[in-house]
Protein backbone atom coordinates (compact mmCIF):
# COMPACT_ATOMS: atom_id res chain seq x y z
CA UNK A 1 0.00 0.00 0.00
CA UNK A 2 2.76 2.16 1.04
CA UNK A 3 5.13 1.39 -2.03
CA UNK A 4 2.19 2.25 -4.44
CA UNK A 5 1.18 5.02 -2.57
CA UNK A 6 4.82 6.48 -3.05
CA UNK A 7 5.07 5.46 -7.02
CA UNK A 8 1.88 7.46 -7.76
CA UNK A 9 2.95 10.22 -5.96
CA UNK A 10 6.56 10.02 -7.65
CA UNK A 11 4.60 9.49 -11.39
CA UNK A 12 2.32 12.13 -10.80
CA UNK A 13 4.97 14.65 -9.75
CA UNK A 14 6.43 13.98 -13.45
CA UNK A 15 3.43 14.96 -15.00
CA UNK A 16 2.55 17.61 -13.09
CA UNK A 17 6.51 18.99 -13.32
CA UNK A 18 5.85 18.19 -17.32
CA UNK A 19 2.91 20.34 -17.52
CA UNK A 20 3.75 23.27 -15.57
CA UNK A 21 6.85 22.93 -18.09
CA UNK A 22 5.09 22.82 -21.08
CA UNK A 23 2.56 26.24 -19.33
CA UNK A 24 6.56 28.18 -19.23
CA UNK A 25 7.24 26.76 -22.55
CA UNK A 26 4.15 27.98 -24.24
CA UNK A 27 3.77 31.00 -22.49
CA UNK A 28 7.30 32.09 -24.62
CA UNK A 29 6.07 31.32 -28.15
CA UNK A 30 2.23 32.21 -27.75
CA UNK A 31 -0.63 33.14 -26.16
CA UNK A 32 -2.34 29.75 -24.06
CA UNK A 33 -5.71 29.42 -24.17
CA UNK A 34 -6.94 29.89 -20.59
CA UNK A 35 -7.86 26.41 -19.91
CA UNK A 36 -4.30 25.41 -20.11
CA UNK A 37 -3.59 27.02 -16.90
CA UNK A 38 -5.56 24.76 -15.04
CA UNK A 39 -3.75 21.55 -16.26
CA UNK A 40 -1.23 21.41 -13.46
CA UNK A 41 -4.56 21.20 -10.82
CA UNK A 42 -5.71 17.11 -11.59
CA UNK A 43 -1.95 15.84 -10.88
CA UNK A 44 -1.59 18.03 -8.11
CA UNK A 45 -5.15 16.79 -6.55
CA UNK A 46 -3.43 13.57 -6.49
CA UNK A 47 0.04 15.19 -5.64
CA UNK A 48 -1.76 16.30 -2.30
CA UNK A 49 -3.44 13.30 -0.76
CA UNK A 50 -0.72 11.06 -1.53
CA UNK A 51 2.02 13.93 0.02
CA UNK A 52 0.37 14.18 2.89
CA UNK A 53 -0.26 9.92 3.66
CA UNK A 54 3.31 9.51 2.89
CA UNK A 55 4.07 12.72 5.52
CA UNK A 56 2.02 11.15 8.31
CA UNK A 57 2.32 7.56 7.39
CA UNK A 58 5.30 6.92 9.69
CA UNK A 59 3.62 8.34 12.68
CA UNK A 60 0.66 5.65 12.87
CA UNK A 61 2.84 3.08 11.67
CA UNK A 62 3.21 2.20 15.62
CA UNK A 63 7.56 2.22 14.67
CA UNK A 64 8.76 4.77 16.39
CA UNK A 65 12.63 3.75 14.42
CA UNK A 66 10.71 4.98 11.44
CA UNK A 67 10.07 8.35 12.75
CA UNK A 68 12.13 11.60 10.01
CA UNK A 69 13.68 12.58 13.38
CA UNK A 70 14.98 9.07 14.27
CA UNK A 71 16.81 8.50 11.30
CA UNK A 72 20.56 8.33 12.01
CA UNK A 73 20.03 7.09 15.58
CA UNK A 74 20.23 3.40 16.44
C1 LIG B 1 1.53 19.38 -2.74
C2 LIG B 1 1.67 18.59 -1.73
C3 LIG B 1 2.78 17.59 -1.55
C4 LIG B 1 3.05 16.98 -0.37
C5 LIG B 1 2.30 17.18 0.94
C6 LIG B 1 4.19 16.09 -0.60
C7 LIG B 1 4.77 15.30 0.37
C8 LIG B 1 5.74 14.35 0.13
C9 LIG B 1 6.28 13.44 1.12
C10 LIG B 1 5.90 13.42 2.61
C11 LIG B 1 7.18 12.67 0.51
C12 LIG B 1 8.01 11.54 1.16
C13 LIG B 1 9.31 12.14 1.66
C14 LIG B 1 10.10 11.09 2.42
O1 LIG B 1 10.30 9.98 1.91
O2 LIG B 1 10.53 11.39 3.56
C15 LIG B 1 7.24 13.06 -0.87
C16 LIG B 1 8.05 12.47 -1.82
C17 LIG B 1 8.17 12.92 -3.11
N1 LIG B 1 7.53 14.01 -3.66
FE1 LIG B 1 6.02 15.06 -2.80
N2 LIG B 1 4.60 16.20 -1.90
C18 LIG B 1 3.77 17.12 -2.51
C19 LIG B 1 3.88 17.55 -3.80
C20 LIG B 1 4.88 17.18 -4.67
C21 LIG B 1 5.17 17.82 -5.92
C22 LIG B 1 4.42 19.06 -6.45
C23 LIG B 1 6.20 17.14 -6.48
C24 LIG B 1 6.93 17.37 -7.76
C25 LIG B 1 6.43 17.98 -8.79
C26 LIG B 1 6.56 16.06 -5.59
C27 LIG B 1 7.54 15.12 -5.82
C28 LIG B 1 7.94 14.14 -4.97
C29 LIG B 1 8.88 13.08 -5.27
C30 LIG B 1 9.59 12.84 -6.62
C31 LIG B 1 9.02 12.33 -4.11
C32 LIG B 1 9.91 11.09 -3.94
C33 LIG B 1 9.03 9.86 -4.23
C34 LIG B 1 9.88 8.59 -4.28
O3 LIG B 1 10.06 7.96 -3.24
O4 LIG B 1 10.34 8.28 -5.37
N3 LIG B 1 5.75 16.11 -4.50
N4 LIG B 1 6.34 14.08 -1.09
Amino acid sequence: MNSVIRTVHRWTSLVFSLIVASIFAGMAVTTLPEWFYYLPLPPLAVLIPTGIYMFFAPYFSGRQDALPAARGRA
